[in-house]
């Protein structure tokens, strides 16, 4: 069910898309479907339907979740019986489950083991139950007197009496379909809210001996109504993702400021994780990565040994064995480091091919740039790749040799070894081995520097001696 419109959130975004570790909550909830084996997803979708649909295809593949549409918000049992439509071949004896979208932390194990109950029970329905935290206004499980579940009463109904039952609906049912069919015919609006409730069916299961009720725990169910849950389910998440990681191998010196989205994977063994290192996207990190202090690695992946010094910022790159990067560098979409090569602080690159051994050690921007094994890049080299129009390439062969505050006209080629004197603006090719040299001849003037001195001192002299400006 993922049709409302969650007010709450105050948001132009549906809430079910709503990011958890980087993945919208709605993800989550399929995913785990999926894991506990679930042959056919369907997505109840309501408000801005067609942007939550994309969402789900680009995450699953075109059209691998279905949708239901309902098209009005008139409840849970509304929502699920705008769904039937979509599984009317399905017969009589089939388990359907039903999960909220806003929920994200169930864990597929728990889908399996509500199957498991439902397909026992003979009423032929179980749900999960909760004892939240603090008081939450969720339906509350009334029971008989012989304490078989009775029906869920919604707290916008219950009295002050029903209000003090610590067990609450946590919202995720399985019920045989033929039992569901019948049941959400009979459902009827006269409650607090006007609404069909899918709550009710429970009392129809009371009749057939009771549905079952599975205790989960709050931090597992937990729903999203609005961005303070949003940030607690948050936590929650991250505390889950990285606990898995340091038993898989990895060393967090702090967990609580480490931030990896839930899509990030595999990270190695023996990998070395500073505070404050966000992993985001389908990032990969191979053995022995150590990655310091504030970087941030989106969609990029790290070979084993590398080692990202502080506030290192890598998007959509491939970083390779033996690497050094950082501190402060930015490598964007398009960069790939081959084997022991080095950037150093304040290097941007952006589709730039640095082979094996190659370095950059300090402030240069190698753009659109294919650098050769061993060549070496001085400080304050630039890659001119825009001439306002188009981007441009330039190619430095194996061990050349750019020297510092260098510009690089593209498209242009240093040839294999040679060298590039410092302050040249390339605009050539420079043949292997050559020497390329663009600056203008030096001249000295000897005691220049003791003259202008002098002329000023008495200058000032003459103007009174004001005090300095
Ligand atoms: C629901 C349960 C409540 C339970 C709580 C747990 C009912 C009547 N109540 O209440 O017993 O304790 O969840 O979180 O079911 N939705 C639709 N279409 C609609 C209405 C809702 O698709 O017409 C979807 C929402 O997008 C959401 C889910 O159903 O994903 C739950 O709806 P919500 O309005 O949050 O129900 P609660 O009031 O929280
Ligand atoms: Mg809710």
């Amino acid at each position: 069910m993922a049709a409302g419109l969650g007010t709450r959130m105050k948001s132009e975004l549906p809430k079910v898309l709503h990011r958890i570790a980087g993945r919208p909550m709605l993800h989550w909830v399929v995913g785990a479907a999926r894991a506990a084996g679930a042959e056919r997803v369907v997505a109840i979708l309501g408000h801005k339907s067609e942007v939550v649909k994309a969402s789900l295809d680009a995450s699953f593949g075109a059209n691998h979740v279905e949708v239901a549409l309902q098209p009005e918000q008139r409840g849970t049992g509304h929502a699920v019986q705008c769904a039937l439509p979509a599984i009317e071949k399905e017969s009589d004896d089939r388990i359907v489950v039903i999960l909220t979208g806003d929920a994200p932390l169930l864990a597929s194990e728990r889908i399996a083991e509500l199957v498991a109950a439902c397909a026992k029970s003979p009423a032929g329905m179980a749900l999960l139950s909760t004892v939240p935290p603090r008081p939450m206004p969720y339906g509350r499980l009334v029971r008989d007197e012989h304490g078989t579940l009775a029906k869920i009463v919604e707290h916008a109904d219950a009295s002050a009496e029903v209000r003090r039952i610590a067990d609450t609906n946590a919202g995720f049912y399985a019920i045989r379909l033929g039992h569901l069919r019948r049941d959400l015919a009979a459902l009827r609006a006269d409650n607090a809210k006007g609404e069909l409730y899918l709550t009710d069916l429970v009392a129809h299961a009371h009749a057939r001996g009771g549905a079952t009720a599975i205790d989960a725990p709050f931090t597992e169910v937990a729903g999203i109504n609005d961005r303070v849950d949003l940030a607690g389910v948050e936590v929650e998440a991250r505390r889950r993702i990285n606990e898995a990681w340091m038993r898989a191998g990895v060393t967090m010196v702090d967990p609580s400021a480490t931030y990896i989205d839930a899509d990030v994977g595999p990270i190695g063994k023996d990998v070395w994780l500073a505070p404050n290192v966000a992993l985001r996207g389908k990032t990969t990190i191979a053995d022995h990565v150590r990655i310091d202090l504030g970087s941030v690695v989106v969609d990029t992946s790290v070979a084993e040994s590398a080692y990202l010094k502080p506030y290192s910022v890598l998007g959509e790159a491939t970083i390779g064995p033996r690497t050094e990067i950082g501190p402060f560098t930015h490598c964007r979409p398009g960069t790939r480091i081959d084997d022991g090569a080095r950037l150093g602080n304040f290097v941007e690159t952006k589709k730039a091919h640095l082979m094996a051994g190659a370095k950059a050690n300090h402030l240069a921007y190698l753009g659109d740039a294919s650098i050769g094994a061993k060549a070496n890049i001085g400080a304050g080299t630039i890659t001119c790749n825009y001439d306002g129009v188009s981007k441009h390439k330039t190619t430095i062969e194996a061990g050349a040799f750019i020297g510092s505050d260098s510009q690089l006209v593209a498209p242009v080629t240093v040839g294999r070894d040679a060298y590039v004197g410092s302050g040249t603006t390339v605009t050539k090719d420079v043949p292997r081995g050559a020497l390329a040299l663009s600056r203008t001849m030096q001249i000295n003037k000897d005691g220049w520097a003791d003259r202008m001195r002098e002329a000023q001192a008495k200058r000032k002299k003459n103007e009174g001696g004001g005090g300095d400006h």
